[in-house]
């Protein structure tokens, strides 16, 4: 079904009932599938307008699943979810599509196109929220539309797809929302998150966040490690096992780390440890890390974070959002940030090579 061939009726009052997802994937599905009793419960006329691409159509049904790390899997009422799609763009004036809160859960690299397509879905109040890993996408987002509210989200666990409409998550931690400006957008939000506690403080925890800046420079640095994964084209605990390319993203997190305070930025702390304790950690020698660093390494062997699988699919990575802006944070303040430069360097080549192929910690590192 496309869009332009619904009537929706339009927004005629304060409330925000109206929200929109676009991208439905492994994000917008836990976050969908949670959303809607959540909305339902405050406020039965509610409903939620999914867009995304046409194969994940059945995964947005009347019912969803959800499940993670410590329950079992929950059947969820999706009822008030609708699939598009496409947003178009030839859409009548009569027809009122737009959303009061839009929720972005594309990859960063599809905000700039995106971007091109969610005017019809805007009305002059409506709420934009990026939920993008990294620095930088929310930025294009305010540019395109500088009248709108545009907030952040940071999703700190990861999510897989177990099924049909199955959303997993497979650690834990707390999504966090920017704290937000006007009055009446807080209290709408703050409610949500209470709807939210109420109803899925063991799947879906959601709280306020007040220096959302410094949060997405702590998720970028443990980040890093991802572009790391995908050079190493084995699993993230083998990665992880591995003392060359430990120090490896332990030297990219040193260079992350004087960005941050040439920025002036104080890092929350996000894991077990601090934030400029992992580059220790990852530094210990091989016989004694995976006993400290207990919870890293007690993972999913076979696991792979999202950059391995963007390259295994031929998909554009999220690296110049990760390690390219600790790269370019640095060039302002003339700080050299050569392990990063390199893996930056080595990702590109990959994205465009035919050919999948591992590079060694030994190159890396120029031994
Ligand atoms: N997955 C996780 O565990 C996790 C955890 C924390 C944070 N994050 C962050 O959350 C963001 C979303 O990640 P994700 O893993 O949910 O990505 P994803 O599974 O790839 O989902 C994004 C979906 O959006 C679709 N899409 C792209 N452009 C679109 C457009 N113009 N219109 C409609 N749909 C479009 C994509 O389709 P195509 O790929 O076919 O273009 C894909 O189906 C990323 O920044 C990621 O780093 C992810």
């Amino acid at each position: 079904m496309n869009l332009h061939k619904t009537r929706l009726a339009s927004n005629t009052t304060d409330q925000m009932h109206r929200h929109g997802i676009i991208g439905a994937g492994l994000i917008g599905g836990y976050l969908t599938a949670h959303l809607a009793p959540v909305l339902h419960n405050i406020d039965s006329n509610s409903s939620i307008t999914v867009i995304g691409r046409g194969y994940a159509r059945d995964d947005f049904g009347t019912e969803m699943s959800i499940s993670d790390f410590a329950t079992h899997t929950k059947t969820l009422n999706t009822c008030n979810v609708t699939f598009y799609e496409a947003v178009t763009h030839s859409v009548s004036t009569e027809q009122s599509l737009t959303v009061d809160v839009l929720w972005l859960t594309v990859k960063c690299t599809a905000i700039a196109s995106v971007v091109n397509e969610i005017g019809p879905l805007l009305h002059d109040r409506t709420v934009i929220i990026c939920c993008q890993n990294g620095i930088g996408s929310d930025a294009i987002v305010r540019d395109a539309f500088p009248k709108h509210q545009v907030y952040r989200a940071m999703f700190p666990f990861n999510v897989v797809k177990l099924g049909v409409g199955h959303f997993h998550r497979g650690s834990s931690g707390t999504v966090m929302l920017e704290n937000m400006v006007e009055k009446s957008e807080h209290d709408y939000f703050s409610e949500l998150i209470n709807g939210f506690k109420q109803q899925f403080y063991d799947t879906f925890p959601l709280d306020w966040c007040d220096d959302m800046d410094a949060l997405l420079w702590a998720k970028c640095q443990v980040n890093l490690t991802n572009s790391v994964n995908a050079l190493s084209n084995m699993s993230l605990k083998n990665t992880l096992l591995n003392k060359g390319y430990r120090r490896v993203i332990a030297q990219m997190m040193r260079e992350h780390l004087q960005v941050c305070e040439a920025l002036g930025i104080k890092l929350p702390k996000i894991t077990k440890v601090s934030a400029k304790m992992i580059p220790r950690v990852l530094s210990l020698p091989d016989w004694l890390f995976p006993s400290i660093a207990k919870s890293m390494v007690d993972i999913d062997p076979a696991a792979k974070l999202s950059m391995w699988w963007d390259l295994e699919l031929h998909r554009n990575t999220e690296i110049d959002y990760i390690n390219g802006a600790t790269i370019n944070a640095a060039r302002k303040f003339n700080i050299p940030t050569p392990m990063n430069d390199k893996v930056l360097t080595h990702i590109k080549a990959l994205e465009q090579s035919p050919q999948r192929y591992a590079v060694s910690a030994q190159m890396l590192l120029g031994e």
